[in-house]
């Protein structure tokens, strides 16, 4: 079924299991009695994901991305690191994309270590670049669908490809893309995570993350969550499943918005650059089109003249009447942020200007609002600045 279908019923039990409630209702209790002759397996407690909830939840979450199963966890961040603690062992080695996820790198960067886990960070559209590191150790190719701030599309069918031929895991951050642009286990990926507080919560109230994969690779993560603690509360998990069924209407308005903002920018003299992947100036353009169903709602872009750095991109950020300055993304509402000042401000200002992360560069989280209120926004803050 259309993915628009499966957001509003996938996961969803029938009224009559409900007294009639359409909505699924919200089991918070911490406690339930235990059948008799039930094993260690039956027991249903919040930290063993296993309320019905959760199992709801993880439903809804497995049909949206066309997975055998599912498990909700605490945020992004634990769904990431549970899935590499579930799938790594001491003297394992890793490739992992050179633009990862701040957070996500910080991890690999500061614990990878501790872990005895060795680690090697690849160019995400450099196929050769995989070959030569990749060891007889490797049993883990990380990789996000969309990269953080220059939205760059890695090689993602030839990733997959790579790791089925040698038989290592290939793992994905879906964050940016959301299954309704991009369906990594249809495209041959393990396992498929992400930070639920972005799109598929979608409203910037929740902090909560995902793993989906198949019943084996889940239950390896979920097995290791357990003991690690970092299930998703109750609260949060009603909200991400209401969430979760406007996914679609909402990734679509995504998708709409920031394509024409990013027409709209890459026309106007203000702007000397506009990183997004539908634009043919693109570098990703080409594969980006076959890979993807939509572009997302993520866009980045420099000023243009001498003087554009971070005080010319903090003037812009300060005009825009409709867009708040935070480094969250996925919500309705437009966001901005400078990736030197806030995802990106722990790396050394080196290592920032090899990334392309420059001062004056500006993220943008195209939401929903009607485009041409964005574009009006746009063109008075960037008119000004001339
Ligand atoms: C691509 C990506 N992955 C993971 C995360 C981590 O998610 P969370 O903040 O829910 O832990 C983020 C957060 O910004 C992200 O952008």
């Amino acid at each position: 079924m259309d993915i628009r279908t499966v957001a509003v019923h996938g996961g969803e039990r029938p009224p009559g299991e409900n007294n009639g409630s359409v909505v699924f209702p919200l089991y918070h209790g911490t406690i339930y009695e235990v059948p008799e002759g039930a094993g260690y397996h039956d027991i249903v407690y919040p930290r063993l994901s296993s309320t019905p909830s959760q199992v709801y939840l993880h439903d809804k979450l497995a049909a949206l991305e066309g997975g055998e199963a599912a498990v909700a966890t605490a945020s992004g961040m634990a769904a990431i690191t549970t899935s590499l603690m579930a799938l790594l062992k001491p003297g394992d080695h890793l490739l992992a994309l050179n633009a990862l996820y701040g957070g996500t790198y910080d991890f690999l960067r500061e614990h990878a270590d501790d872990f005895g886990w060795e680690c090697t960070y690849v160019s995400p559209t450099e196929p050769a670049e995989w070959e030569q590191a990749c060891r007889d150790t490797t049993r883990v190719f990380f990789v996000e669908t969309i990269t953080n701030p220059l939205v760059r599309v890695p090689r993602l069918a030839e990733v997959a490809a790579f790791c089925q031929e040698r038989g290592i895991r290939s793992v994905i951050d879906n964050t940016f893309a959301t299954p309704v642009n991009f369906r990594p286990l249809e495209a041959g990926f393990d396992l498929v995570c992400h930070s639920a507080t972005k799109y598929l919560n979608g409203h910037s109230d929740v902090v909560a993350g995902a793993v989906v994969g198949s019943d084996e690779l889940v239950g390896r993560v979920r097995k290791q969550l357990n003991h690690l603690g970092g299930s998703l509360d109750a609260y949060a998990g009603a909200l991400l499943a209401r969430g979760l069924k406007t996914l679609a209407l909402r990734v679509a308005a995504h998708n709409a918005n920031a394509s024409a903002l990013a027409t709209f920018l890459a026309g106007h003299r203000g702007v000397a650059e506009v990183n997004y992947p539908a634009l043919p100036s693109h570098p990703d353009h080409d594969h980006a089109v076959k890979l993807l169903s939509g572009f997302g709602g993520m866009l980045s872009l420099r000023l243009s003249g001498e003087e554009a750095g971070d005080a010319r991109a903090r003037q812009l950020i300060g005009r825009l009447r409709l867009a708040a300055n935070t480094p969250s993304l996925g919500g309705v509402e437009t966001l901005v942020t400078q990736p030197a000042r806030s995802s990106h401000a722990g790396l050394p200002p080196e290592d920032r200007a090899v990334l392309g992360i420059t001062e004056g560069l500006v993220r943008v989280s195209v939401g929903v609002e009607a485009l041409e209120d964005l574009v009006a926004d746009w063109a008075q803050a960037l008119d000004r600045l001339l």
